[in-house]
């Protein structure tokens, strides 16, 4: 199963300038997620913290026991063994084959043999659909297959963490939904946790088990998809929607008497852009058929029942639409639970699942509250 990671406070700036402070979230083991924030909000930032290829200035990261804004350096080479890294570009190698490409963590890292290393290599390259390209190099390939080629060299460690960003840069929107299956179908096949940074509403709003949001050096949100793709929270809304309508301009946010300006301007009738409002939670993707089912996924579903009553009603309301019937006679969900009706938004303040001993994830325990917190975070369970 994947390493669960502990992010508790984490605050990072560069000289005078904060990128984000007091991010406070968890990644619960083999679950995708995925963080939302318009650019420059320290995404990138915040991926390299988590490998320590940054230092945070305060606040911890912990996989394993380990944290690594203060462990030695040692144990920060040994912990980030355990994450594959797919960059935005890839970040292969100009001049080495993709076979070579795919090898050379391999070769660096271990001491297996050739022939152990062409076993790997060959399984990789094929789970990445990438069979018969070996031999090419990275300049003659497109976008899409560079990207799939740093997948297939993320995974050849056999990662417990896999680290994306922005996975959709420079592709078109078939070749993002293509290369978003992959993450899934990997998921379901070594079971890694999974964040992938992005600003692509597709992407977050059919993929990831867990959304996220940076904005305004904060953490807006972060927790169960329905809890973001159901939100009245302006900044998450206009993201989602992509609009010009909202706290986000041009630059990174807007002051208040813009805002007052140009929402004179979109009600008199100026086009804000982007979609038609999206309401509602559009189903998830799933692994390809033959693919396993991914167990990440039937984890957070117990673990997800048992935060349900801690959940905004939207959400609680769009997770019990989610339940198949077997799902909901497993967790005792009666009918008055069923759809959208009176009692929405009245769920018991109890516990609803009835799980078994032993099973489903177990929630950390939860941390200090930080002042700055602008909204609940509903990673966190209540106990
Ligand atoms: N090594 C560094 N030294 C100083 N400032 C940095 C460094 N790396 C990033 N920054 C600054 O941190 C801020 C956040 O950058 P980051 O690349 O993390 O944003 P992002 O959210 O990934 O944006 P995008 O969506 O455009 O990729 C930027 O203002 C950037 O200039
Ligand atoms: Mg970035």
């Amino acid at each position: 199963m994947g390493a669960e990671v502990v992010i508790e406070g984490l605050t990072k700036s560069f000289g005078k300038q904060a990128i984000w402070r007091d991010v406070t979230l968890t990644l619960p083991p083999g679950e995708v997620s995925v963080m939302l924030g318009p650019s420059g909000t320290g995404k990138s930032v915040f991926l390299k913290s988590m490998i320590g290829l940054l230092k945070p200035d305060r606040g911890k990261c912990v996989i394993n026991g380990v944290d690594i804004v203060r462990c030695s350096e040692h144990k920060l080479y040994e912990t980030r063994k355990l994450f594959g890294v797919l960059f935005q570009d890839g970040a292969l190698f100009g001049s080495m084959n993709l076979y070579d490409n795919v090898a050379f963590p391999l070769r660096e890292h271990t001491k297996k043999s050739e022939t152990e290393i062409r076993r790997i290599v060959l399984e990789k390259l094929e789970m990445t659909g990438l069979a018969g390209a070996e031999k090419k190099l990275p300049g003659e390939i497109s976008g899409g297959m560079r990207k799939r080629a740093g997948l297939a060299r993320a995974l050849v460690l056999d990662p417990e963490i896999i680290l994306v960003d922005e996975p959709d840069s420079g592709l078109d929107p078939v070749r993002t939904t293509y290369i978003s299956q992959l993450f899934l179908d990997v998921n379901a096949q070594i079971d890694a946790t999974f964040l992938i940074v992005t600003h692509n509403i597709n992407l977050a709003r059919t993929v990831p088990d867990n959304l996220g949001m940076l904005f305004r050096k904060e953490l807006v949100m972060f927790g169960p998809r329905e809890v973001l793709l159901t939100s009245e929270e302006p900044v998450v809304k206009q993201f989602l929607n992509g609009r010009m309508d909202g706290p986000i301009g041009m630059s990174e946010e807007k002051d208040s008497a813009t805002m007052a300006a140009e929402r004179a301007m979109f009600e008199a009738g100026h086009h804000a852009g982007g979609v038609e409002e999206v309401v509602g939670i559009p189903p998830q993707m799933q692994p390809a058929p033959g693919v396993p089912e991914r167990q990440g996924a039937r984890r957070r579903k117990d673990r997800v029942m048992k935060i349900l009553h801690t959940l905004p009603p939207a959400a609680q309301q769009g997770i019990l639409d989610s339940l198949s019937p077997e799902d909901r006679r497993y967790y005792g969900i009666g009918e008055q639970h069923s759809t959208v009706g009176a009692r929405r938004g009245q769920l018991p303040t109890e516990d609803v699942a009835q799980l078994p001993d032993g099973g489903g994830w177990r929630e950390p325990q939860s941390t200090q509250s930080h002042p700055t917190q602008r909204l609940p975070r509903y990673d966190q369970g209540t106990s």
